[in-house]
């Protein structure tokens, strides 16, 4: 039955959307440039001699001969010679030779990536717009407006399933310019009783991509005086700096695109004795380096758990790994919600359904470049776990489930954009249409378009496959659309 009025749903309001739009036109700059971007696999062939759970011991550690990572020597820690005469290092360097002096020792994997994408006064997403062809990457809400309005399907589907609540959360988990969101309100903005059902919430952690979001919802009204709204649709609009912050009680619809691979790593080693963390330290010479910790760290906690969601034989095969807390923490959290107020939640990313060995990659004006290098000024992301997400949400609530992961092509294929696509190219100049096969391209293409005549540097490549998208949904909405 649901599953009936889910399809029933998703049909009519494909219809609706095959309608060119008539107050916008509709289809975006044919240069917003895709991130080609695959982080460095890891080809690492050591073969270990037992899983990683039996291998965490209080012991030195040697890491791999063809790496340049040395012991922590926190041990005989001297702080290295930084903090006297002239010196060019940013205000973030400062902060992370700061952290590391005063703490008298190296800092994890995950908190240096943490300052370095989120430190209040110079991370990486607080003081500026990162996205598009003049900025650092670009994100599949960037590339088409059809991203934003597929996923205005599910949500509507979502909102169905649930039974048409009359008031609901939605929430953006890390919205960017607000992209995502402005397509998906223009895409359901007739279906009033969905748009007045509505309370949008906002989870960002930067004032300048809080600022862009308000105006790419076309907001009035001011923090603290009156409740914001959006123009678009007239819907009450909040922000917060995490998810813990939104209100609870109502049911809620989540969205996290491109947000969990922004969260911190940790990364482990495995060296002769077991598994060792993977830290930061200064040398003499001033600079960043890897070293490992000869102890436990407090992330191996998270390391055994996660390993015992893994088969010996998936452990068997690496030589690092990495793993990610905060996006195992923040999908119980979701899960916890969703399980007792209702809702579903969509995590899109790009990751594996699978353990992540090493992933973590740095990316300055689309190209890569080293995560120790200049920090602050490239952006950092890994690889999302899926398999972890499913796990973390599983082992919180017994009121929700978890499906998929599908790929993003998937998704987006069975929410109906080969119908809007062809909708779109009925009715615009050649140049628009060259820029919507390339959006689609993108969005749920494999590798480099076939079509493509223009410069080789300029050739779009798919999406499609190396995304992925996973749902968790409270129990009795049944199975969320297009997961069946
Ligand atoms: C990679 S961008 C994705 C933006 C958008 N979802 C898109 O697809 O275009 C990550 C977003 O999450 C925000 N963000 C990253 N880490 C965050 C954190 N710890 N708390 C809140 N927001 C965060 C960033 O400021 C940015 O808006």
């Amino acid at each position: 039955m649901l599953r009936r009025v889910a399809a029933q749903a998703s049909a009519n309001y494909r219809r609706l959307l095959a309608a060119p739009s008539s107050s916008s036109p509709g289809i975006y700059n044919p240069f917003r440039q895709c991130s080609t971007s695959t982080p460095s696999s890891s080809s690492h062939s050591h073969t270990p001699n037992s899983t990683c759970v039996e291998h965490l011991e209080d012991s030195p550690c040697t890491p791999s001969p063809s790496t340049k990572i040395s012991i922590d020597r926190s041990g005989l820690y001297k702080p290295p010679e930084h903090s006297h005469g002239p010196t060019s290092d940013s205000e973030l360097v400062k902060n992370l030779k700061g952290i590391i002096k005063f703490r008298g020792g190296p800092i994890t994997v995950a908190e240096y990536m943490e300052e370095v994408l989120t430190n209040p006064k110079a991370g990486f997403y607080i003081n500026r717009d990162v996205f598009g062809a003049q900025g650092d990457f670009i994100t599949s809400p960037e590339v088409s407006q059809m991203f934003g309005e597929m996923i205005s399907v599910w949500v509507m589907c979502a909102w169905e399933q649930m039974g048409r609540p009359e008031k609901v959360n939605l929430v953006e988990l890390g919205p960017g310019r607000g992209t995502l969101l402005a397509d998906l309100l223009r895409g359901v903005s007739k279906f009033k009783n969905f748009t007045e059902s509505v309370h949008i919430h906002m989870v960002e952690c930067s004032p300048v991509l809080r600022k862009l979001q308000y105006q790419t919802l076309k907001c009035e009204g001011e923090d603290g005086e009156k409740q914001i709204v959006s123009t678009m649709t007239g819907s009450p609009v909040s922000w917060h700096a995490t998810m813990e912050e939104v209100p609870t009680g109502l049911p809620t619809i989540i969205v996290a695109h491109e947000f969990y691979d922004a969260l911190p790593v940790h990364q482990f080693q495995r060296a002769s004795h077991g598994w060792h963390e993977k830290m930061i330290d200064v040398d003499e010479n001033s600079s960043f380096h890897f070293v490992l910790s000869p102890r436990p760290t407090p992330a191996t906690l998270y390391l055994i758990k996660r390993c015992k969601w893994a088969e010996t034989e998936e452990i068997a095969k690496l030589s690092q790994i990495e793993i990610c807390p905060r996006a195992m923490d923040l999908t119980q959290t979701i899960a916890k919600r969703i399980g007792s107020d209702g809702g579903a939640a969509l995590i899109i990313d790009y990751g594996v359904n699978g353990i992540v060995s090493d992933s973590l990659q740095a990316i300055r004006k689309h190209k890569f470049v080293n995560i120790l290098d200049n920090p602050g000024s490239a952006d950092l992301s890994a690889y999302v776990d899926f398999t972890a997400i499913r796990h973390s949400a599983e082992e919180i609530s017994e009121n929700v489930t978890v499906h998929g992961p599908i790929t993003q092509s998937q998704l987006l294929g069975s929410l109906g954009i080969n119908f809007r696509v062809e909708a779109l190219l009925e009715n615009c100049t050649d140049e628009q249409a060259d820029s919507l096969r390339t959006g689609y391209w993108r969005l749920v293409g494999e590798g480099e378009a076939p079509f493509w005549e223009g410069p080789d540097e300029q050739t779009p490549i798919g999406m499609g496959t190396r995304y992925l998208a996973m749902a968790i949904v409270n129990k009795e909405m049944g199975v969320p659309v297009p997961f069946q």
